[in-house]
């Protein structure tokens, strides 16, 4: 028997109201995450924690299409959470993003 995997869903994740190369810390459903804009204002739906230490990504940095770490400064791509740099080499969650009037939402 094949083991049943959980139907993803949109959830909503809180007003549109991120600013360009703003970061703003969420919850989706059960899943806290950070919704990013770039400095072009796309949108990206991210995880909260970094993969080095386990430790938040709040308070990071948007630079061009990546997000730096505050804590030992690496790297993730913002659309596929792609590790860029030491010290991480894993890469972090991301989750398909849309807006929905002055919603985000977050397929998870
Ligand atoms: S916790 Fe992010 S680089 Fe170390």
């Amino acid at each position: 028997m094949t083991p049943s995997r959980p139907i993803a869903a949109w959830h909503d994740a809180g007003p549109a109201d991120v600013a360009p190369a703003g970061i703003a810390c969420r919850r989706a459903g059960d899943t806290r995450l950070l919704i990013v804009r770039d400095a072009a204002g796309q949108w990206f739906a991210i995880a909260s924690e970094c993969s080095h230490a386990l430790l938040p990504l709040a308070g990071a940095r948007v630079r061009g299409s990546a997000i730096l770490c505050p804590h030992h400064g690496a790297r993730f791509d913002l659309a596929s959470g792609r590790a860029l740099g030491p010290p991480a080499w894993t890469g972090i969650a991301v989750w398909p993003l849309r807006l929905a009037g002055d919603r985000v939402e977050v397929l998870i």
